[in-house]
């Protein structure tokens, strides 16, 4: 039988982007397997973890995605300036040209903000700028509001703070609970992260 060769990347061939995640990892299996579709128009090319354990490495190497732990430093919310340091280093050094966050725990410094400005993405489980920060599927719940969803936005010095790219919405129905609520806003993001990356890829493309 013939070499398949490498997936087909869709529309932008050149593009390629690093992940940060210290989680278990779901987004970046929803973007991998767009990848591996040929349906993301860009590469995920490798996974930095400040975490050592995370499923995110272990899925990454299933996908044959490179994948490193960069130990964080001492800071609970931060990288350390040489965790960070050490974090764009790698990216340069896989040449990517954009950054996507994938349940990534800590605040992204300027260091690294600078080193990939305007090209740094995150998703977060509320409709920005409502429920910012941490378990914001249960912050919805408790607010009482009729609806919740997913956002995808850029990053900037703030905690879930820059411009909106994209979001789903997500009712909440009678009887939610904060996990069946996280569980279906969830399931938008796996559908809404790979179409904000896709679409960003061909951003980029366009101002080449
Ligand atoms: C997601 O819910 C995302 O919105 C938030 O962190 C979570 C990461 O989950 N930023 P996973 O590691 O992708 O499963």
């Amino acid at each position: 039988m013939n070499n398949p060769g490498p997936p087909d990347r869709g529309i932008s061939p050149g593009f390629c982007f690093g992940v940060l995640g210290s989680g278990k990892g779901s987004n970046f299996r929803a973007l991998a397997e767009a990848f591996r579709a040929g349906t993301l128009g860009c590469e995920p090319k490798i996974v930095l973890s400040d975490v050592e354990r995370a499923g995110i490495l272990d899925l990454s190497r299933s996908f044959d995605i490179p994948c490193l732990y960069v130990s964080p430093g001492p800071f609970q919310t931060k990288m350390s300036p040489e965790a960070e340091e050490e974090i764009i280093r790698l990216l340069r050094e896989a040449q990517v040209d954009f950054v996507v966050l994938a349940g990534f725990m800590r605040v992204i410094k300027e260091p690294l903000l600078k080193a990939f400005p305007g090209r740094i993405l995150n998703i977060h489980p509320s409709l920005l700028p409502a429920f910012r920060g941490l378990e914001a599927w249960r912050q919805a719940l408790e607010a009482g509001v009729p609806e919740a969803g997913c956002s995808v936005h850029f990053v900037d010095s703030g905690v879930d703070t820059g411009k909106i790219l994209g979001q789903s919405r997500v009712p909440v129905l009678p009887g939610d609970t904060a996990e069946s609520l996280h569980e279906r806003i969830q399931i938008a993001e796996y559908e809404l992260y790979p179409r904000m990356v896709r679409e960003f890829a061909q951003e980029l493309r366009k101002e080449e």
